[in-house]
């Protein structure tokens, strides 16, 4: 009996060993997707350091990858707040609207998709490269 009683101790406190470590990973992800947010700065904006996005805009393009990694990946990894998820047939849906479609929701925003997916700095070959990324990703 003593025994068994230690085995049931023992997967309790497993169980709230597992738990907490999701918390904490949920946590960390929640922080990591509300600083994504918090760091927008509206081009132009003098009050959130505006002059980053000119200087980031007059440098040379980042590739599909990078812009996708950095700025979409927050929204499109997860499948957050509705958007299609990187790797599945959702953007082979989406695909089929057209590339110059797509860009353009992007640019605008569509649903859920903010403006330019929150990346005030991205031009829109980036946004481009980046919505390409995401279509040869989820073939
Ligand atoms: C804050 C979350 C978020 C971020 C960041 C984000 N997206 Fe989205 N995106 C969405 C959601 C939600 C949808 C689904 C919108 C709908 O169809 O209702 C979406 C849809 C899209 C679509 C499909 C539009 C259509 O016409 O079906 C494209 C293209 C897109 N996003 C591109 C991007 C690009 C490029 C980036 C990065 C520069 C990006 N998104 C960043 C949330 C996000």
């Amino acid at each position: 009996m003593k025994k068994i009683t230690s085995a049931l101790v023992a997967l309790g406190m497993g169980i709230a060993l597992s738990a907490s470590v999701q918390a904490n990973t949920s946590d960390e992800a929640v922080v990591e997707r509300i600083k994504a947010v918090g760091s927008v700065c509206i081009e132009g904006d003098d009050s959130c350091g505006g002059a980053a996005p000119v200087a980031a805009a007059g440098g040379a393009a980042r590739s599909g990858e990078e812009v996708y990694n950095t700025k979409c990946a927050a929204c499109h990894a997860t499948g957050a707040a509705g958007a299609p998820k990187y790797g599945t047939p959702e953007w082979a849906d989406r695909g089929t609207k057209g590339i110059d479609t797509l860009l353009s929701n992007a640019i605008n925003g569509i649903g859920g998709m903010p403006p330019r997916g929150l990346c005030a700095d991205c031009s829109d070959d980036e946004l481009k490269a980046s919505i390409e990324h995401m279509l040869a990703g989820s073939k």
